[in-house]
């Protein structure tokens, strides 16, 4: 969370750091700053709660400034509320900075260096500034590390001090930080879409170590005063800055979803070898497959509600226990995992926070883990034993809908690998399963070739404060992501339930045109899930039915209909999936709301 961006070179550094936090708006859109050095080594600060644009429109009323060295930063609250005061940079004497993530033990701090009377902000980060700048005396490295020994919980800082004009120094602990030196100058960012425009080539900053941007060289140095021998290995960006823009789409969300059919192919075709899933050239040995005795899923959010579609996949074929964990509670629940058990960790950022602590204690309760991840270098893929990268390109919306398709495809695919390793799938078996996988890529397709009538039905759903979505088996692990993205960007309240589960409690919410959308494409639960629609049907709800093409439905159990193609009941949630983003995203639109930038969220959660 927060977008951090750092320059220092021969060009005008506002215009980059303004153009930089709004590419990484998306991580954090409550308020934004910069701080610049300016010529006489004097710090220029502006910072503006509300969008970049705000933070924009108030530089260009400033009086013209020329600078080529600075800091920027958008926000995502957590200590203090959103203000101007509370938005980085904040400055303490000779020191700027920015912060990503959170200082857990700033109160102490803040007393045991008497700081309290020189706040200005009621930021963690603020108590941070003012304890380097008692820490300074004439050399930041030594500063930086005293302050890196001092503190607790994650972050990731970009540092300017008044006397050092030109340098801009960087350290993080868990909080994402690239970099790379350019010939256009140096840039440091919390990820890649701020360094793209400039160059294909950066680093991931390493833990535990200082980094000094100067204008064409960034210098890595140890934490115990020596020069760092190992500079960081130098990685490829893998897609271009096209992949970051919204190329004619209204928002990146809808972008996203239409690119979901090319992420696929992307993600599987590279790994099918004579037909079944081949996985050499990610380096993941069959033995992981052969040599466990459950599988542990950790993930949160969109991600675990992908582990929940795979375990109810993949358990019925493989016979072992798989659970599905989300990240922030598995470290508390004394997990019963061990050496024999394969840890499948998702995550489309590979920076949230929960879901690497939990990656850790798998680790420390001897598991072999197997992350599946869409961004390269990431925390969560470089501390995993093994990495399926998922190849989704950059994704910005902050509701995930690319990244849920292809981690479903990632899972699908680990999921037949293992079942042939362990003699539960034929070869012929593995070659069926991945052939109809690859034939739920046109499901999508014609999905998004219907959103017009998607759109309609979305429409019927905006009335309502509460949105059900109800299904059985494998309908209702999809229902789980329909209600998540309808909520999260509709602000309609949207639950998922098994359907059978709602004559337990929940029907009594259901009263005359409470939308229900129900799902219902697995035969053997077919008939079942038809009898609890009417149940709803009878107490009034609005019934917005997905079913596939072939099932014949009384023309008035629903009051609205969508067809799915008729892929194998295994493989419905693909279209599914792309249904359901649309009707969160038309429900979103009708509504006039944010949907790229929801309410109080922000993308990649790096705090706990
Ligand atoms: C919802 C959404 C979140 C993420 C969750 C995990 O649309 O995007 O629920 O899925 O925050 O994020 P990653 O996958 O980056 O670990």
């Amino acid at each position: 969370m927060c977008g951090i961006i750092g320059y220092t070179g021969p060009l005008e550094a506002q215009k980059i750091l303004l153009e930089g936090l709004a590419g990484l708006e998306y991580r954090g859109y409550d308020s934004a700053g910069i701080a610049l050095c300016m010529e006489d080594s004097h710090i220029y600060l502006a910072k503006k709660a509300g969008k970049v644009k705000n933070l924009k429109e108030y530089c260009e009323q400033q009086v013209t400034i020329s600078s080529h060295s600075g800091i920027g930063h958008t926000r995502w609250a957590t200590h203090g509320g959103v203000s101007d005061m509370n938005a980085h940079p904040h400055r303490a004497g000779k020191v700027t900075l920015i912060h990503n993530g959170i200082i857990e033990n700033y109160h102490a701090l803040t007393e045991q260096f008497h700081v309290q009377d020189k706040l200005v902000s009621q930021t963690d980060s603020e108590v941070a500034a003012h304890i380097l700048d008692q820490l300074y005396e004439n050399d930041p490295l030594v500063a930086i590390r005293k302050l890196a020994s001092l503190l607790e919980g994650s972050y990731g800082f970009c540092i300017m001090f008044e006397d050092q004009p030109g340098a801009i120094y960087a350290i993080r602990n868990v909080s994402p930080l690239v970099a790379a030196a350019t010939h256009s100058g140096s840039l440091i960012a919390s990820d890649l879409t701020a360094l793209i425009p400039y160059t294909r080539e950066y680093f991931v900053v390493p833990e535990q170590r200082i980094v000094k941007l100067t204008p064409y060289k960034v210098h890595v140095y140890n934490l115990d005063d020596t020069f760092s021998k190992n500079y960081p290995e130098i990685m490829t960006v893998n897609w271009n800055m096209d992949a970051a823009m919204k190329n004619g789409f209204p928002h990146f969300m809808l972008k996203e979803i239409h690119e979901q059919p090319e992420a696929m192919q992307n993600t599987i075709l590279p790994r099918v070898n004579k037909g079944v899933p081949d996985f050499s050239d990610d380096g993941i040995p069959d033995e992981i497959f052969e040599n466990c005795n459950q599988v542990q899923i950790i993930a949160c959010g969109t991600a675990m509600h992908a582990g929940m579609v795979a375990r109810a996949i993949l358990q019925p074929v493989l016979r072992i226990p798989i659970s599905v964990s989300v990240a922030s509670e598995f470290r508390y629940e004394e997990p019963l995992i061990d050496k024999n058990t394969l840890a499948i960790i998702i995550s489309q950022s590979g920076e949230t926070i929960d879901t690497l602590a939990a990656l850790r204690l798998a680790h420390q309760c001897g598991s072999t883990t197997l992350a599946v991840v869409n961004v390269k270098g990431s925390t969560i893929a470089r501390e995993s034993d093994y990495v399926f990268y998922t190849h989704a390109g950059p994704e910005i919306a902050v509701a995930s809908t690319k990244a849920y398709s292809v981690q479903l495809a990632a899972l699908y695919m680990i999921g037949c690998r293992m079942a042939l390793v362990r003699g539960k799938y034929t070869k012929q078996d593995a070659c069926g399963f991945l052939a109809q996988l690859l034939d739920a890529i046109p499901a999508m397709e014609t999905i998004i070739g219907r959103k017009e009538q998607i759109k309609k039905a979305a429409a019927h759903i905006i009335q309502s404060p509460d949105a059900f979505f109800i299904g059985r088996g494998l309908d209702y692990a999809f229902s789980l992501e329909g209600a998540l993205k309808l909520k999260e960007i509709s602000y309609i309240h949207s639950e998922a339930y098994a359907a059978g589960e709602l004559k337990h409690g929940t029907i009594a919410l259901i009263s005359d045109h409470v939308p229900v959308i129900a799902i219902a494409t697995q035969q053997h639960v077919y008939a079942k899930t038809i009898s609890n629609i009417r149940e709803v049907k009878a107490r009034g709800a609005f019934i917005i039915l997905l079913v596939k093409e072939n099932a014949v439905v009384d023309s008035e159990l629903a009051d609205i209909q969508l067809r799915i193609p008729n892929v194998g009941d295994p493989f419905t949630v693909f279209p599914i999936a792309v249904a359901l983003q649309l009707i969160a995203y038309y429900a979103s639109l009708a509504k006039n709301l944010n949907v790229d930038q929801p309410r109080n969220l922000a993308k990649s959660v790096t705090v706990e």
